[in-house]
């Protein structure tokens, strides 16, 4: 298997994307570290990953606090043996607002947990690939929202370009130590965070629940939503050797929305 006895670290793994790319990386060969903000959502993933007949370890965490997310990947590398993948998954969606509307602390929180978590997610594990001597793969969640923006989506977009900024410098920066950076830019997949988005949308503008959620899928080429499955495929071919001549990308995996 591609990554047959890898060590991954998943962040925002309790649901959705995150809990898509545990169970493909185990599938995969990888043991799995799952961090999610509550530790006890994280069962189901665990069982996941074990029902493919990898090791999972659960840690409750919050990307946005460093010391945190430092202790998580060590706790990791030393219950799992090693570490060689960290995906930096978690984000939210924040509030659906036109850009007049966004207020500090909406942007304070938004960073905090999107950007200000990514970055975190990139130092620490960038630290602890250099302490245990080998490359690694460092892959961060971004979006088409990071290559284009959208009304009412403008907080929300502004944080996910950043991180497209972070995964190019990364990329540059640690190449020497045979670390890749790269990132992954879904369009609109059927979770928990598209249903608060399609409420935020109901909420601003009357729109019926359901119908944001409607009109943006029905603008799709290949005609469907995407799967977290869909998403977990691609970041299955950033993680692994298949990948090992590529960084600093951040290619779209949307079904034809945004073409870049
Ligand atoms: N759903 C989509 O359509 C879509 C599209 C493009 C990009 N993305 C990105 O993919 C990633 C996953 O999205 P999803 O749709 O699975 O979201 P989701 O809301 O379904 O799941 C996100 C998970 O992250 C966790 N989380 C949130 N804040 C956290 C924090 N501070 N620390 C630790 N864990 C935290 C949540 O508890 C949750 O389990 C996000 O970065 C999102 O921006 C999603």
């Amino acid at each position: 298997m591609a990554i047959d006895g890898k060590v991954a670290f998943v962040t925002g793994a309790a649901q959705g994307i995150g809990q898509a790319i545990a169970k493909r990386l185990a599938h995969d060969g990888a043991d799995v570290a799952l961090l999610d903000l509550r530790e006890d959502s994280l069962h189901e993933t665990k069982e996941l990953v074990e029902a493919a007949g990898r090791r999972a370890i659960t840690i409750g965490g919050d990307v946005s606090d460093k010391s945190s997310l430092e202790a998580a990947v060590n706790r990791a590398a030393d219950e799992l043996g090693g570490f060689d993948i960290m995906i930096n998954n978690a984000g939210i969606a924040g509030p659906i607002t036109p850009v007049r509307g966004i207020t500090e602390q909406d942007f304070d929180r938004v960073f905090s947990i999107n950007v200000k978590g990514v970055l975190f997610g990139i130092q620490v594990a960038a630290a602890k690939l250099e302490e245990l001597g080998h490359g690694g793969k460092i892959i961060a969640a971004t979006s088409i929202a990071a290559h284009e923006s959208f009304p009412m989506l403008g907080l929300y977009s502004s944080s996910k370009f950043a991180v497209r900024a972070l995964v190019q410098a990364a990329a540059q920066e640690l190449a020497t130590l045979g670390i890749t950076v790269n990132g992954y830019s879904p369009g609109i997949v059927g979770t928990g965070m598209w249903e608060e988005i399609d409420r935020g949308f109901a909420e601003l503008t009357g729109a019926e629940i359901g119908a944001t959620y409607k009109k943006y899928v029905e603008g799709i080429t290949l005609g469907r939503a995407s799967t977290p499955e869909d998403v977990a495929r691609f970041v299955s071919y950033l993680a692994g050797p298949d990948s090992d001549y590529m960084t600093g990308q951040t290619p779209l995996i949307d079904g034809g929305m945004v073409y870049r």
